[in-house]
């Protein structure tokens, strides 16, 4: 069979499909599909999924654009930039499509659930549009696709979490995997548009959970992250044993998968996150010891705009129970220049809520008005791109201090380092990471180790990004 598709079939694409109607077999069995994925790691994590479910259907990965029967791109809708990058990726495909009639392109994900049929009827740059609660009617869709029907389903489920389905890894390090736990988000942030394309917040089956980290563990893996918008309402019933499961419980259950796994989650809500999480993590080494707390705004009056349901003063004295439980833990946010009215002041408190933190690390943006948002309909977007632009460099300013600072303080320390692989930089250096979620490198050594090992790495040297050591035996 192998040395018929690399037979003489002009259209390479089709080589199997042919040779298995031939033989009688469903002609969908040697289709590749290309996926690529915007956004958060719930989309990365997803791509994992769709690609189970393609499996499922005789179809395998390629990385290659060119010889890809179906092209899916899973997009996010979180700001503006986010749908125009997609946008021009769905150009450039259209041009690949003039050439190659019969490829499939489908959008997945935020944009999908945001626009509808939009990009499907009026624009006329997709065949195929499934938000992300509707990936187990991807077959369906793809097979009326192939005969020329557009498809479309956006349906969003109260229920779904594709608990059963084990994801296919996806450009893998073998070593590192995320885990969703939870789909959706009940808050309603102003600026957010997550709500809308994600829909209501369900809990995964926690058995699940730990049965898909467990197998990760057996086949090598060293370290789950536990997704989630917001992990820390993660609950489970399970109604036939009546025992129900918190966020707390659940990572302490996979925290004991062995002390090997390393434990990671994303993300924390300020309000949400409980001292019992606190405990567990403190209680279990390989509970790592980060922990991502957005923050978006230190201003009191902007945080009530935005409906985080929090203040400044109650976010602070959240970062401080976390250094009373873990003083080592690394702590970073998510920062908004410019929602709404945002003054000079307001600005001066988020800078202030920074220094008084002292993040390790933050991702920082411009708002950007979302269509539908509550923001988009309550308040004007009335700082100018000026002002959102110079605000935004001052935090990032501000935050490259911090991350300096941060790893200066670490110089001399020694760190458990699980490693990920080469260095980006040199064959010679490994690249691994600490509890704190910081990146060290390192010179190797002949001593056996290997990608998923862990080693002690005490810090020689540092720059903004990165820790530098030597290991220590
Ligand atoms: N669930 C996570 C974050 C999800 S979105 C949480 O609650 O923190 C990731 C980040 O994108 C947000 O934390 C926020 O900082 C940013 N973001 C969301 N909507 C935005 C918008 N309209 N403009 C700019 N940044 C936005
Ligand atoms: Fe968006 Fe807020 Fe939900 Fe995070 S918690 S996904 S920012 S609505
Ligand atoms: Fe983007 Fe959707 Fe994630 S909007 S950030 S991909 S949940």
């Amino acid at each position: 069979m192998q040395t018929f598709l690399t037979g003489k079939f002009q259209d390479e694409s089709r080589q199997g499909e042919v040779y298995l109607s031939e033989i009688g077999l469903s002609p969908i069995s040697f289709k590749k599909f290309f996926i690529e994925s915007y956004g958060c790691q719930m989309n990365f994590s997803d791509s994992e999924i769709v690609a189970s479910i393609l499996q499922g259907e005789g179809y395998s990965a390629t990385k290659d654009l060119d010889e890809a029967d179906l092209v899916l791109l899973n997009t996010c809708s979180i700001r503006e930039k986010a749908e125009q990058t997609v946008r021009k990726r769905l150009t450039e495909f259209r041009k690949v499509k003039l050439h190659r009639p019969g490829m499939v392109i489908g959008l997945l994900g935020c944009m999908a659930e945001r626009l509808k049929s939009k990009l499907l009827e009026e624009e006329q740059l997709v065949d195929l549009v499934i938000g992300p609660d509707a990936y187990r009617t991807l077959p369906q869709l793809i097979k009326e696709a192939g005969i020329g029907q557009k498809g479309i389903n956006v349906l969003l489920s109260r229920e779904e979490t594709y608990a059963d389905i084990a994801p296919v890894r996806l450009n893998s390090n073998g070593i590192t995997a995320f885990v969703s736990i939870m789909r959706g988000c009940n808050n309603m942030c102003a600026f957010c548009v997550v709500p809308f394309t994600r829909g209501r917040e369900r809990s995964r089956d926690a058995d699940s959970i730990i049965n898909e980290c467990r197998d990760l563990f057996n086949t090598g893996y060293r370290e789950v992250t536990l997704l989630g918008q917001n992990v820390d309402s993660y609950y489970w019933n399970d109604g036939q044993s009546g025992t129900s499961v918190t966020f707390a419980d659940l990572l302490d259950r996979v925290g004991a998968i062995s002390p090997l796994l390393r434990v990671r989650f994303s993300t924390s809500h300020p309000k949400d996150i409980t001292d019992d999480v606190l405990r567990i993590m403190a209680s279990r080494e390989n509970i790592c010891k980060y922990i991502h707390l957005p923050v978006q705004s230190g201003s009191n009056r902007i945080l009530q705009l935005m409906n985080r349901t929090y203040t400044r003063e109650w976010y602070l004295s959240k970062v401080d129970r976390i250094r009373e439980f873990m003083p080592d833990c690394g702590i970073s946010s998510d920062i908004i220049a410019g929602f709404c009215s945002e003054s000079d002041a307001d600005h001066s408190d988020t800078l202030d809520v920074m220094q008084k933190s002292r993040y390790d690390f933050s991702y920082m943006f411009m708002y950007s008005e979302r269509p539908g948002t509550l923001a988009a309909k309550r308040f004007k977007d009335d700082v100018t791109s000026d002002v959102k632009k110079d605000r935004l460099e001052e935090i990032v300013a501000l935050q490259n201090k911090l991350s300096l600072e941060s790893n200066k303080r670490d110089l001399g320390k020694t760190f458990t380092v699980l490693i990920e692989g080469d260095s980006k930089r040199s064959e010679r250096h490994w690249m691994g990471r600490n509890s704190q979620n910081k990146v060290i490198v390192f010179l190797k050594q002949n001593d056996g180790l290997q990608k998923g090992s862990y080693t002690r790495v005490i810090v020689t040297d540092c720059t903004q990004g990165t820790l530098l050591g030597e290991q220590s035996n």
